[in-house]
């Protein structure tokens, strides 16, 4: 039997994601959202492409949360986007809502999902779904690093002119803007970034990483980016799905790990069938730990606003 993963909230990052699983042929996939006709509508073109690109799932759109029933994972896209000049953290009060909403409907259809949440405030709403939801910690897992580091290697590989699959990259902390890039841990073929990139120029490329979410709702005005967070999250589902054991950096809810307990934050994370199996722990340099805690600080502000 195919897999199943429901995809709460069917704008782009959402649809975009189903787009992902659907062409990587990973599992049947349904769409749901709370504007009629929208799912529906995406998921049955999405559905009329398969034959083309011979992938055999099913995708199906819904309203009702009972289409979603028995999913192994659900991902949760659902929430307003920024527009120009907002931060993540300004959407915290209306997407806190829509995702305690979203999560209790979920739970009660699959009591056995692994829960990814991408909605921003990225660390907040992670830890709104897992106090909501009620599952140990492996099964809610906040998708941002993936991310966060892919913009970080699209730039580096940029800047070296070397391919980007050579290019490995760790950002670790809160999605926002105390976000950790860690270039020690970064390399091209297993070589250290601070070895072939200047000091000054590295820290360029660290700030445009860390701005990397404006610098694109600022091109869309309209909407943020998606094509990069709904491919990040479906390397999150495949390594989930296929059991890889793969080490991604995740938001994970820490209890005492790096010095931090009782909040999600961004930390290596390997993924497999279990959900999050292991957090993995590496040495901070002070100065690194000190920008992680400082992270942590501002995460753990959002969560007492909205008492999570
Ligand atoms: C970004 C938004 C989705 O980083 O958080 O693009």
């Amino acid at each position: 039997m195919r897999k199943k993963v429901s995809i709460v909230g069917a704008g782009n990052v959402g649809a975009t994601a189903a787009h992902w699983i659907a062409a990587k042929e990973l599992a049947d996939v349904v769409l749901v959202d709370v504007v009629e006709g929208i799912p529906q509508g995406k998921a049955l073109d999405l559905l009329e492409a398969m034959p083309i690109e011979k992938r055999d799932v099913q995708v199906t759109g819904a309203n009702d949360y009972a289409a979603t029933a028995n999913s192994d994972i659900v991902v949760i896209t659902a929430g307003i986007p920024r527009k120009p000049g907002m931060s993540r953290d300004d959407l915290l009060h209306t997407n806190f809502k829509i995702m305690s909403d979203v999560v209790q409907k979920v739970v009660a259809q699959s009591p056995e999902c692994i829960l990814i949440i991408v909605s921003n405030p990225l660390d907040a709403m992670a830890q709104t779904a897992y106090r909501q939801a009620g599952f140990n910690r492996e099964r809610v897992i906040g998708m941002a690093g993936v991310l966060d580091s892919a913009r970080f290697r699209t730039f580096i590989a940029e800047e070296l002119n070397v391919s980007v699959e050579n290019v490995t990259a760790f950002v670790l902390g809160g999605h926002g803007d105390t976000m950790v890039p860690l270039a020690r841990y970064s390399t091209m073929a297993g070589i250290p970034i601070p070895e072939l990139i200047a000091a000054d120029r590295l820290e360029q490329l660290i700030q445009r990483t860390r701005d990397g979410g404006a610098e694109i709702v600022k091109h869309l005005k309209t909407g943020s980016a998606y094509y990069a967070p709904s491919a990040a999250t479906v390397e999150m589902v495949e390594a989930i799905l296929k059991d890889k054991k793969k080490i991604l950096p995740c938001a994970a809810f820490l209890k005492g790990e790096y010095g931090i307990d009782g909040y999600f934050i961004g930390v290596p994370c390997k993924l497999g069938a279990g959900g999050l199996e292991k957090i993995i722990e590496i040495k901070l340099t002070a100065e690194e730990d000190a920008a992680l805690k400082k992270s942590a600080a501002a995460v753990k502000e959002l969560c007492a606003v909205i008492g999570v």
